[in-house]
């Protein structure tokens, strides 16, 4: 684990595609306020916003996502390749993605108050979505049994630390007006209506016809095929995909099939203690 993961202001962060250069380069990004910004704790539905967000901004155009990888679409900002990306030449508005929590973002964020995205989803399935994941990605730590795994999830002895102080962050930011929070449950539940939202949000007026397209290209059964959004140009030996498919099984609940109750009440115990201060009324509660 000392090598897999760096330690970046008290958060693990994986070395492969975190160093301390990408994460210079992180702290002092100039923003600008027409900015879109994607944040999630990993595995909230980061990669479907990815292709919603460039969808709606290019008015249903697929070209970008059929063409370009997520990663650069939409680079995350603490990660080795963004200051490959030429970020500052690319046109406004630009569309960036980060797994940080609030506080750590850099000083030009606050300054500037660019537009967020943040998406939050069930702290269960980001569990049972993170626990395959990490099984089949050589630059994370191997997971070990899913009951020891689940415990350094709830101490947040995980990269990007704890899904509690993450979510919170996001929630008790300043400045709500730039901030839109969604979770992946109402994209579930009705992507055309989360689609409407975001597209309102970004002030992109759409025809209906045209969320409809989008929402119906971004369903997972469909997304999935996507070669610029999947995963699968990134070779096994960083990300075995053999194992577990990073669009795994795109829905909501899933742990209900794999965690046992005792985990489950467990979970839901430290849940309930951590979640007490929290305000907003989530759909999975
Ligand atoms: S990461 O590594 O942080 O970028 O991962 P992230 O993209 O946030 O999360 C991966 C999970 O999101 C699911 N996903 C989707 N669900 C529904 N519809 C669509 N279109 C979609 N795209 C990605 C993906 O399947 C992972 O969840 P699980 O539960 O593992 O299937």
């Amino acid at each position: 684990e000392a090598e897999l993961y760096t330690v970046y202001k008290g958060l693990r962060v994986p070395s492969l595609l975190h160093t301390p250069k990408s994460l210079k380069y992180f702290e002092e990004f100039t923003f600008r306020q027409d900015d879109i910004i994607i944040v999630t704790y990993p595995k909230s539905g980061t990669t479907w916003t990815q292709e919603i967000v460039p969808l709606i901004m290019s008015g249903g155009d697929p070209a970008s996502v059929e063409t370009v990888p997520n990663w650069e679409r939409v680079p995350w900002l603490e990660e080795i390749q963004a200051s490959t990306y030429n970020l500052e030449q690319r046109p406004s508005p630009r569309m960036l993605t980060t797994h940080f929590p609030y506080n750590m973002m850099p000083p030009s964020f606050f300054e500037v108050r660019p537009k967020v995205i943040y998406v939050m989803r069930n702290p269960k399935d980001v569990f049972v979505s993170s626990f395959f994941y990490h099984r089949t990605a050589s630059f994370l730590v191997n997971p070990g049994p899913q009951t020891e795994f689940l415990h350094k999830f709830l101490d947040g002895k995980v990269m990007f630390g704890s899904w509690f102080d993450h979510v919170k962050s996001w929630l008790n930011a300043e400045d709500k007006e730039h901030i839109m929070h969604i979770s992946y449950e109402e994209m579930i539940m009705d992507l055309k209506d989360a689609v409407g939202r975001m597209a309102q949000f970004l002030q992109k007026s759409l025809d209906p016809e045209v969320i409809e397209k989008i929402a119906d290209r971004c369903l997972f059964k469909n997304m999935r095929k996507n070669n610029m959004s999947n995963y699968s140009i990134v070779p096994l030996a960083f990300l075995d995909q053999t194992k577990s498919e990073f669009l795994r099984k795109g829905i909501a609940e899933d742990w209900k099939n794999q965690l046992p109750v005792a985990e489950a009440e467990y979970f839901d115990s430290v849940y309930k203690d951590r979640m007490k201060d929290v305000n907003y009324t989530f759909v999975w509660d």
